[in-house]
């Protein structure tokens, strides 16, 4: 249809993760596990939904559109001014906007192959040039996405931890990293599992060093368990975010969304749960896949990638968890066919996962 552009047409469809009700039709089950999307086990925060229900009688009206509340709390919390703050629908959504307000139409952009597929959706949906970089041995690789900046470079995304990986660039690697990089180029540093990721001593928790082309991304969807509400916050210079609040859309994040960020944020005996269940789940899952002889990858996120002998072979792993009705993330759509991603569940969904694969081995 010559109304749509060619990069458009010629994109692909996002196939998300399985949903439970899908798989529960399909298998004609009462009970299905879903460790495929990367969310919260627990549910949502429970302060989040006190205060969510508390805000439904105001839904009649329009969300504040500076987000005031909440960019308080954030920067209470993080040590910045206001100003240095955005909201946005999702860390995704910010993406978006920031694409939407930097990029012109000669601009490049540089990240990761196979790295997170949110934001190759929005990049192949720009249009613009994309420099995707292999990455090394399950890692971004640095060195040769620095070699990738030209004259037209105008974003570097990284996703610190990466999913669907779980590993992490080190500080020493990004202070190398960003040595390189000029300052006309902004920096993306999505830091989605960041909650997850802080506590190892050489992880570059972006906030300690704010240059004037970073850009840190954080979400509430995760550590928080608020996937299904889209609210995600940035860090950066002023002058950045007062150009972001120009193109974003005024009334995003919703009402409701920002009721819960605010309360989430004060949740932390739930974020404490969250990180204490993920770390016994992840200590869980490196153990029994190590006793099944099932190789992993390293991460620091509130995932592991499982790594196969075959595409053939994780393909029918995949398969065989479901007809048990357990949801993994197979990895091809990402670019490792061999792989397959589990997200730490509950303990008792981690041992039915592991029992299945006892099963299938
Ligand atoms: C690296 C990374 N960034 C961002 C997101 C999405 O975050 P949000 O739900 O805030 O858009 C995800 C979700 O899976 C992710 O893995």
């Amino acid at each position: 249809m010559a109304l749509v552009p060619s990069y458009i047409q010629s994109l692909a469809n996002y196939v998300p993760g399985k949903p439970i009700e899908e798989v529960q039709r399909e298998l004609g089950m009462d009970h299905v596990d879903k460790l495929a999307s990367n969310e919260n086990p627990l549910g949502p925060s429970p302060k989040a939904v006190e205060a969510m229900a508390k805000s439904l009688s105001e839904l009649h009206r329009y969300p504040d559109v500076f987000g005031f509340e909440l960019k308080t709390k954030l920067a209470n919390r993080f040590n910045i001014k206001i100003d240095n703050v955005i909201l946005g629908g999702g860390s995704e959504g910010i993406m978006s906007t920031i694409m939407r307000t930097f990029l012109l139409s000669d601009d490049e952009m540089v990240s990761a192959a196979n790295s997170f597929i949110g934001f190759r959706v929005l990049a192949n949906a720009s249009g613009r040039k994309i420099h995707w970089v292999p990455m090394k041995n399950h890692h971004y690789d640095l060195q040769a996405m620095a070699d990738k900046v030209n004259d037209y470079t105008k974003i570097i995304y990284i996703a610190n931890p990466d999913n669907p990986m779980g590993t992490y660039i080190t500080r020493k690697e990004f202070d190398e990293f960003y040595a390189h990089i000029p300052e006309r180029v902004l920096i993306i540093l999505d830091e989605a599992y960041f909650e997850f990721a802080q506590h190892n001593a050489d992880y570059p928790d972006s906030m300690t060093y704010r240059y004037d082309n970073v850009i840190t991304l954080r979400t509430f969807s995760k550590a928080y368990g608020l996937a299904g509400l889209r609210i995600g916050y940035g860090f950066a210079h002023d002058e950045l975010i007062g150009n972001l609040n120009k193109v974003k859309e005024p009334f995003s994040p919703s009402l409701i969304a920002l009721t819960a960020g605010s309360a989430a944020l004060d949740d932390e005996p739930f974020l404490q749960k969250t990180l204490e269940i993920n770390h016994t789940g992840y200590t869980f899952f490196k153990n029994e896949l190590t006793k099944l002889g099932i190789q992993w990858v390293p991460s620091v996120a509130n995932f592991i990638t499982t790594v196969w002998d075959s595409e053939s072979q994780a393909s029918n792993v995949t398969k065989s968890l479901l007809k048990q009705g357990i949801i993994v993330r197979n990895l091809k759509p990402f670019g490792w066919p061999d792989c397959i991603r589990i997200s730490i569940g509950t303990s008792d969904e981690n041992s039915r996962c592991i029992n299945a694969l006892k099963i299938i081995l």
